[in-house]
């Protein structure tokens, strides 16, 4: 059976200030951390050994997962000292692999949402006889993510991470985060150092001849690693557009946890994840959102495609859109928080602090 490795140490800055006392994998989407859905969906594509590559906020990994077993997965963890980068991440887990040489390794970036069918990407592999297979997907703006031309075959021709000027955007077809590595592949990473798997690994396979195959796949994909994709993929699975078999509840218009409370006219909408224990008060409004554990938001309150942190406070009547509450913020009543807009853990904003229109 194969086996897998997840890239789960990175800082997530671009998710700030959701990722200051969380690391990305373990912010909740869906009522569970994000993690869950990407575990869950291995386990059902049939791998059962899971060894997760830790470093940033590394010790609320195990605590929450143990050893994998309510998931019918066996976790390791390893941490990294200091960072090493994807590739040194992942050549750091090598002595937990029980892999033979020819064997295949599944790796995953940690943040990504997709319906990829993991086998067939296993099988692309065997069948093509490459060294590395990579699932690859198509995106209108390929600028933020690592590009990868392929031949007709499917032949991996370049791979250009991030790229920085006109000449080199030549598709728009990008590494979507899984791959499949040949066991052996992964023992001839340098170790004791960082190594970027997108910026030195592939290119220098590729330079000494290797053979990477590219699997493009149109299913559902999204990197989690924006607050607005968060929002997105978030509510998406509520919504059953994007599959995992970790949604606690029936897919539908909302989730709302069990120990949550939420007043009988309030209108929840769009995918709206109302957390644990957290709290909406009567008349508000909330459309594709996340409220996580423990917040409140209070009566009148309109929140459109937002994360509220958890433990924090939302007041009556303000309106938060396209905007990202840290834990344990305080936003006074008849505020505005519009697009883009990041309010720091604990913060606290009065009453009508913050404007957009001039109606009051
Ligand atoms: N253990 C460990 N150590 N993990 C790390 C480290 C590290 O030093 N650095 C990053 N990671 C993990 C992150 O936690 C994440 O799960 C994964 O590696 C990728 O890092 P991101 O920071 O999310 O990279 P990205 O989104 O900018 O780009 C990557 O993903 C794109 C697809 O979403 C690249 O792989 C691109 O080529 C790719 O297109
Ligand atoms: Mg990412």
């Amino acid at each position: 059976m194969t086996e897998a490795i997840l890239l789960v140490g990175g800082k997530g800055t671009r998710l700030r200030p959701l990722t200051v006392n969380t690391p990305k994998p373990m912010v909740p989407a869906a009522g569970v951390p994000f993690l869950t859905h990407q575990l869950a969906r291995a386990r059902a594509a049939g791998v059962e050994h899971i060894v997760l590559a830790t470093s940033y906020l590394a010790e609320v990994f195990e605590p929450h997962f143990g050893d994998g077993s309510d998931l019918g997965l066996s976790l390791e963890y390893v941490t990294e000292e200091e960072p090493l980068g994807t590739g040194g991440a992942i050549r750091n887990v090598a002595s937990r692999l029980h892999s033979g040489p020819d064997e295949p390794v599944l790796i995953f970036n940690g943040d990504i949402l997709t319906g990829l069918d993991i086998q067939a990407l296993v099988s692309t592999h065997s069948s093509s006889g490459a060294d590395v297979s990579l699932h690859l997907t198509r995106v209108e703006d390929p600028r933020a993510f690592g590009l990868v031309p392929t031949d007709a075959t499917g032949r991996v021709t370049a791979f250009l991470e991030k790229p920085q000027t006109p000449e080199e955007i030549v598709t728009d077809q990008i590494n979507a985060g899984a791959y499949v590595f040949k066991r052996s592949v992964i023992d001839s990473i340098p170790t004791g150092r960082p190594v970027s798997v997108e910026r030195e690994t592939f290119p220098e396979l590729l330079s000494a001849g290797a053979h990477l195959q590219g699997m493009v796949d149109s299913t559902y994909w999204l990197d989690l690693g924006t607050p607005q994709a968060f929002v997105r993929g978030s509510a998406d699975l509520v919504l059953g557009r994007a599959p995992s078999p970790a949604v606690p509840g029936r897919c539908g218009d909302r989730l709302v946890l069990p120990s949550a409370r939420v007043a009988p006219d309030a209108k929840l909408t769009g995918g709206t994840v109302v957390g644990a224990d957290a709290v909406v008060g009567e008349g508000a409004r909330l459309t594709g959102s996340v409220l996580l554990a423990g917040a409140v938001v209070e009566p009148g309150a309109v929140i459109t495609d937002s994360l509220i942190g958890a433990g924090a406070r939302i007041g009556a009547r303000t309106v938060v859109s396209g905007a990202v509450i840290g834990d344990g913020a305080r936003v006074g009543p008849d505020n505005e928080l519009r697009e883009g807009v990041r309010v720091w853990c604990d913060t606290t904003l009065p009453a009508g602090a913050v404007r957009f229109s001039s109606d009051q």
